[in-house]
Parts: structure tokens; sequence; C-alpha cells
């Protein structure tokens, strides 16, 4: 059966991005394949975070994951502290990628650039080393596929390098995974600025719909979304940023196409209810669930601690082998 991994940081509120290009797949994907999904919590701390927020967003980025449709009984859900397993092997990967390879990750670059006047001076050694830790992360459960949107895929290929080259210095011993990037919906991109995707960490929420968002919040985002001056809706991402985001947004929460939707709209205010009204009948079962689990933190807990046993158990092997791969004297 095909194993299945991926991850969330519990950073920021879960945005329709986070929804269209990774959670809605995860949820498809438990049916078919053995699936593992994870909230990375250690990634997080590569930027600094507030403790206590730190905790409740944990827990509410676990209740979203479970309102999605994620069911712990189809797949396992955990939180990445609580298997150790993760930075034990992110160190022997670390010591297997070179410090130029992770000097070239784009996502390396855009995070250390925002640090302020010192560059990467005043960045965490951890935001540097972070696409080792996410290595292990999915190296640790022979992992076939990896569903994320395409702002992975850098990552992903280096995972990809990084097992390729443990595998020939010290023989057979991790599996080499594959992306899985939707085609449709793995760069929904910011309404305000579509050239940019959308994120977490942007300084303005207007052009980034949070799954939290109300209706009316939804309606307004959309109607007020950046498009362009030319009357006509045409899928054209490179000239026209801002309809095609639109359109990839409807196509996404409609299971459509985004060039043959571009055929329905006469104009950019029809297209932008339509994309709203999809959005928001989507969203609002997503929210109705979550609401509710957010209550039950008793229950968020237990599946976090059930999940955790079942990972460790393949984390354990795969460490194992890992270490006895490397010459490490492994005592049983
Ligand atoms: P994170 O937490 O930033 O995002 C979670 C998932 O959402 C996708 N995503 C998007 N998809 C489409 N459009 C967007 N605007 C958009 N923004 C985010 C991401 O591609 C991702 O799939 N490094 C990862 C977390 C991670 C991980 C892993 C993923 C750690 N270890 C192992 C897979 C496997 C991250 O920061 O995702």
């Amino acid at each position: 059966m095909t194993r299945v991994f991926s991850g969330i940081q519990p950073t920021g509120e879960v945005h329709l991005g986070n929804y269209l290009g990774a959670l809605r797949h995860w949820a498809e994907a438990q049916h078919e394949n053995e699936s593992i999904y994870c909230v990375v919590d250690l990634h997080a701390v590569t930027v600094r975070q507030d403790p206590d927020e730190l905790r409740a967003k944990t827990l509410a980025t676990m209740a979203t994951l479970l309102a999605v449709g994620l069911d712990p009984d189809s797949c396992t859900l955990f939180v990445q502290s609580h298997v150790h397993e993760h930075p034990e092997l992110a160190w022997l990967l670390e010591c297997t990628v070179s410090f130029g390879e992770l000097r070239r990750m784009t996502q390396f670059k855009d995070k250390s650039s925002r640090g302020g006047s010192d560059g990467v001076e005043g960045v965490s050694a951890g935001l540097f080393t972070y696409p080792a830790l996410m290595a292990a992360d999915i190296l640790l459960y022979d992992t076939d596929l990896v569903p994320v949107g395409d702002d992975q895929r850098q990552h992903l290929e280096l995972t990809r390098d990084v097992a390729e080259r443990f595998n020939h210095r010290y023989g057979d011993t991790f599996v080499i995974p594959e992306a899985a990037i939707p085609r449709v919906g793995a760069r929904v991109m910011d309404l305000q600025r579509p050239t940019d995707k959308m994120s977490k960490s942007t300084d303005s929420d207007a052009g980034v719909v949070m799954l939290t968002d109300d209706p009316a919040t939804i309606t307004r985002k959309f109607r007020r979304a950046v498009t362009d001056s030319e009357p006509e809706v045409r899928y054209d991402p490179e000239n026209k940023p801002g309809v095609s985001n639109l359109l990839a947004i409807l196509a996404a929460s409609t299971s459509g196409d985004p060039a043959t939707l571009a055929g329905e709209f006469e104009g950019y205010g029809a297209l932008k209810a339509a994309t709203a009204e999809a959005v928001v009948a989507v969203l609002e079962p997503v929210q109705r669930r979550r609401a509710e689990l957010l209550e039950e933190e008793g229950y968020l807990l237990d599946v976090m601690s059930k999940g955790a046993a079942k990972a460790s158990e393949i984390a354990a092997d795969v460490l194992r082998r890992a270490h006895d791969a490397m010459g490490f004297v492994v005592v049983h």
C-alpha cells in the first residue's frame, strides 16, 4: 500500500491556500492510502513563538485537521515534538546535506531576508537547517507520496537528493519519496497582491482568506480582490494573475477547470461573487466542526497521544535502520 506523509506548521491561522493546496487532498488520500499527517511544531520554533500561543495554535491546528475530515481511525494524526525520532534523524541528515544546498533554498532566502537589517546574522540556525528536519519527517515513515502545495517543491527535491546520497553512501536505507502537487490550487495567490502566494506571514490579511473567516468577511475580501483594467475574463496566470487566481480558486473549490470556467463569466463582478460563494460553501462545514472540536480539548489530546504512539512504532524502526547503516553501535 502506498504510504502518504505530510505536515503543516501550527503558526497563524490555516488559510485557503493551505486548504486547497494541501489539506483537502490529505482528506482524500486517507481512504486510498496509509496516511500519516503531522502538526510540525518543531518547525514552527525556527522563528520566535510565544509559548502560550504556540500551545493554543497547536491544539487549534489539530482541531482544523479533524474538521477538514481527517479521521484518526483512517489515518495517523500526531504532533511532531511527541515523536523524538524526528530531531534525531534530522541530525543525521544535517550531517548528510551540504551547507551550499541549504543556502540555496529559496524559502530560507525569503524568510532570512525579512530578518531585519543584519540579514542572516539574526535568524536562528534552525531556520537554516529546517529542510533537513523536513527531510527527516518524510524519510522516517518510508513515505512514497508527499501531498504539498507548489511552495514545498524545492524542499521535496532536496529530500530526495539527501535520501539518494545517504543510500549511496551507506546502503539502501530510505524510500525515495515523490511530491504530489495538485493540478489546480497548488499555488493560491494573495487576493491583494496576486503575484505573491497567499501566506500566513503577511503584513496585511486583506488578501488572505482564513479558514475561520465568516461569510461576510470572505465575500468582502473577494469583492475587493485586485484584478486588472481589462474587462475580459480569461485564464492567463502570466498576464492576468488576479483574475486567474480567482478562476483557480473557483475551480479548486468546485472541482472544475479554470480555463473552462472563464467562459462562463461576462465580468469580474460576477466572477468574484461566484468565487466567494463557492469558498463560503466549502468552508462552512469545516468551520462549524472546528468550533465544536475546540471545545473538546480532552479529545484533541487523546487523538495526539494515540497518533504519536502509532507514528513512533514506524519511526523507531526506520531510525534504527539509519543508525545501523551509518555505523552507530545499535544495542537492543
Ligand atoms: P506550511 O505549514 O507553510 O503549509 C502547509 C501546506 O499548505 C501548502 N500551502 C499552499 N498551497 C497552495 N497555495 C498556497 N498559497 C499555500 N500556502 C501553503 C503548503 O505547500 C503545505 O503543503 N515546510 C512545510 C511543513 C512541513 C512538511 C513536512 C510538509 C514540515 N515537514 C514534511 C510535508 C512533509 C510548511 O511550512 O508548510
